[in-house]
């Protein structure tokens, strides 16, 4: 049993995040779609930093699909921009068994006929959106994926949210980051991890992700044990300036902002990299949005996830394989 001073801290703990609804126009996609990025209040810091660049953003990558919320999320918000998320489709269910709530919501929407990666195969979310079935921990298999991608145009954006581990993060950051343009913006999510239990490296450790990226911001020296000699030398040249941003409290919801040099820009020069602190509580509830997008219930479409349809649940992909 929870004493009550117990049960008061449970509470001053959680209610930063409970009161807090977001009202900008990307957490309201993300809530109509069903993204947890709303939850952490991450769709609020990225609508800040894109919000004057969402018809510029002509193609962007997400590691890390799970049932396609955001990805719908962000075919809307950036209109002009071919999507492309990649993720383990072909083994997804047994990479989600240890988060067994993601596993369960999966299995569910499996089991029902409803399969994201064979509906994108389909072409049921039309020629800008695209999946590619790939294992973002097997480097052998990542190689072959950047050869494919990189014969498209540069990503504006990267956002990694696939498996969180640190060594992950770190190796996808330096393979991944050559196919962002000059001065584009690859995004780690969920730094967090790095404060927790279950992953890779002990919490805390200074291999964990959020620690290598803070004594990169200290020294611009990129020394991850994941990385070879050439891999942390590219990070060093190419890594412009690097944000992490945490909300609430660092070990919560955290996330690293990274911005790519360009070296063509006038006066171009490496810029600060900074540690924004965890925001101070206030409750963000209450519409000070007025461009709201979705004004009335009336004009919300209703939900993919109740549009019951049964789909060949054997998307056509493999490993590498993209449509
Ligand atoms: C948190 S979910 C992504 C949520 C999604 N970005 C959203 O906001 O709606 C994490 C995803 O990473 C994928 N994942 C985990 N390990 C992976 C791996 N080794 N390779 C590729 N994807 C992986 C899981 O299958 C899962 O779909």
């Amino acid at each position: 049993m929870l004493s009550v001073v117990q049960l008061l801290m449970v509470l001053a703990w959680q209610l930063p995040l409970i009161a807090a609804v977001d009202s900008d126009e990307l957490s309201q996609l993300g809530t109509r779609y069903g993204t947890d990025k709303v939850g952490h209040h991450f769709t609020r810091e990225y609508h800040s930093r894109f919000k004057d660049a969402r018809t510029s953003v002509r193609r962007f990558l997400e590691v890390g699909v799970f049932k396609g919320a955001s990805l719908q999320m962000w075919k809307e918000y950036f209109p002009e921009a071919d999507i492309v998320g990649l993720d383990y489709f072909r083994n997804q269910l047994k990479v989600l068994k240890r988060v067994p709530n993601l596993a369960r919501d999966l299995w569910y929407d499996q089991r029902n006929g409803r399969n994201f990666a064979a509906e994108v195969c389909s072409g049921h979310y039309g020629p800008r959106m695209h999946v590619i079935d790939a294992n973002q921990s097997d480097m052998a298999e990542m190689k072959t994926v950047v050869q494919t991608l990189s014969q498209g145009r540069a990503f504006d954006v990267i956002i990694e949210d696939g498996s969180h581990t640190m060594r992950d993060q770190q190796l996808n950051l330096a393979l991944l980051l050559p196919l962002v343009k000059p001065g584009g913006i690859y995004v780690i999510e969920d730094l967090h991890t790095s404060f927790q239990n279950g992953y890779d490296e002990p919490r805390g450790s200074e291999a964990t992700t959020y620690n290598v990226l803070q004594a990169f911001n200290a020294s611009s020296k990129f020394r991850s044990k994941f990385l070879d000699a050439n891999q942390a030398a590219y990070l060093e040249r190419w890594i412009a300036s690097t944000e992490i941003v945490s909300i609430v409290r660092k070990e919560r919801h955290s996330m690293g902002f990274i911005r790519k040099m360009d070296f063509s820009a006038p006066g171009a020069t490496k810029l600060q990299h900074t540690v924004t602190p965890a925001a101070p509580r206030r409750r963000l509830s209450g519409n000070n949005n007025n461009n709201n997008i979705y004004p009335t219930k009336k004009d919300a479409r209703p939900s993919p996830i109740m549009v019951k349809r049964r789909w060949n649940s054997t998307a056509r992909l493999g490993a590498g394989r993209w449509c």
